[in-house]
């Protein structure tokens, strides 16, 4: 028996949820695809921190210096224990997904990847998966190829993922949950393939660590990705996962102090894991954010968590799809899909779309949502993105479609 969310409790830790956008005009929050609202106890978990404890960490000696060390580094403790790693050492912060991504490129791919190499990324990969390597392929010469993806159902075409292993690639990366589609991709026979055909695997996990549980080591994953304010945290932390053998071969990405062991006129010798990737003051009060936005998400349990978000999913998605003249991008069943739910609007351009929302307190995104290659497949320029979490309910659901059945009229 899965012990149900306790919705209203939940939604009590959201204040901004109480809020009119304008007068007699609740909020409906459906943008958590892009970030997530914060719940006031991580919020104040973050404000004791800064209030009591606050200090730099791992250069001092004083109590505080101690005490913010201790939390700095269990907050890196909980998030190894949170993703199934195997060691804390293996678990670098850093501001975001995006930089996670850059790091290995500018790290891993620029030591080990030489010219004609061949990267294998998806079609539909956010930007923070494709720009890095483009760049990378601009540096070295290194080659990147793209597996596509069915655009009626919105899942990969594993025929030709398999063909392209074929070819050799030394690094496959691709995007656990879609921040478009909301398809979640078969990680763990992905990578098991990847790792057949010789290469190694980075997964961009933005959008699934926030709403199902992650296991590095079940999925396999040489490097595992994502960001601290998709999942209750606060901005400005994000966690690169890497194996350790991996981290402790790739050369140092910024330098400067807390990254060396040893610094002379005529050089430098790195730290050891995970200091070597963490140059300069990193964001302590952030890290521990993150570890308090995970302690709130486990002690709700993952299966309320998911068991509410499918329930909501199966729920939105069929009076979705009769909404006239509305085309969908991704799956049209729950079945391996995330609460996020892209769509093109005969009627109205997606901005318009949103601005109409907006007017009844809908938070929804319009635009490519970093994903411009995906869009062009489908032929759209754009789509309008309505996406869940946990602090949704049904009522939101209920505005949303009221709200589109609205612009259908305004605009048909
Ligand atoms: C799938 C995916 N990857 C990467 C990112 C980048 O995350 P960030 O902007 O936090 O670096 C996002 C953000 O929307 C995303 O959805």
């Amino acid at each position: 028996m899965v012990s149900a969310l306790p919705l209203e409790r939940v939604r009590a830790d959201f204040p901004v949820l109480q809020r009119e956008v304008r007068p007699g005009v609740p909020l409906v929050y459906l943008d958590s695809t892009a970030s997530t609202l914060k719940p006031r106890p991580i919020i104040e978990r973050m404000a004791a921190f800064y209030l009591h404890h606050y200090a730099n960490i791992h250069r001092g000696i004083h109590t505080l210096a101690e005490e913010a060390t201790e939390a700095y580094e269990g907050a890196r403790a909980r998030v190894a224990r949170f993703i199934g790693a195997a060691h804390p050492e293996e678990i670098v912060f850093v501001r975001n997904a995006t930089e996670a991504i850059n790091l290995v490129a500018r790290t891993w791919g620029r030591a080990f990847l030489k010219e004609g190499d061949l990267v294998l990324l998806t079609e539909m990969e956010h930007h923070a998966n494709i720009v890095p390597w483009q760049q990378l392929a601009r540096e070295k010469g290194i080659r990147l190829a793209f597996v596509p993806f069915h655009p009626e159902t919105g899942r990969l075409d594993l025929e030709a993922y398999e063909d392209l292993l074929a070819q050799g690639p030394k690094l496959v990366a691709f995007v656990h949950m879609s921040n478009v589609l909301g398809t979640v991709n078969p990680v763990a026979e992905m990578t098991r393939q990847a790792h057949e055909a010789g290469a190694a695997v980075l997964v961009d996990g933005a959008q699934a660590a926030p709403h199902y549980p992650v296991n590095v080591q079940a999925l396999g994953a040489d490097f595992y990705v994502f960001s601290g304010h998709k999942m209750l945290g606060p901005t400005g932390i994000g966690v690169l996962y890497g194996r350790r053998d991996l981290l402790e071969a790739m050369p140092p990405f910024l330098g400067g102090g807390g990254m060396i062991r040893k610094v002379t006129l005529e050089g430098f010798t790195p730290a050891d894991l995970p200091a070597k990737y963490e140059a300069g003051t990193p964001a302590i009060g952030e890290a521990i954010g993150l570890a308090a936005a995970i302690e709130y998400l486990e002690t709700l349990g993952w299966e309320a968590i998911t068991a509410h978000e499918r329930d909501l999913g199966a729920y939105l998605l069929p009076r979705l799809l009769e909404v006239p003249g509305l085309h969908l991008l991704g799956p049209a069943d729950m079945e391996n899909r995330g609460g996020v739910f892209s769509f093109w609007l005969e009627a109205a351009h997606p901005h318009d779309v949103a601005q109409v929302l907006d007017h009844y307190g809908v938070a929804v995104r319009a635009g490519h949502h970093c994903a411009q290659p995906l869009h062009r497949r489908y032929g759209y320029p754009a789509s309008t993105r309505a996406s869940l979490y946990l602090y949704n309910t049904r009522e939101d659901l209920d505005r949303l479609l009221k709200a589109l059945y609205r612009v259908v009229e305004m605009f048909g």
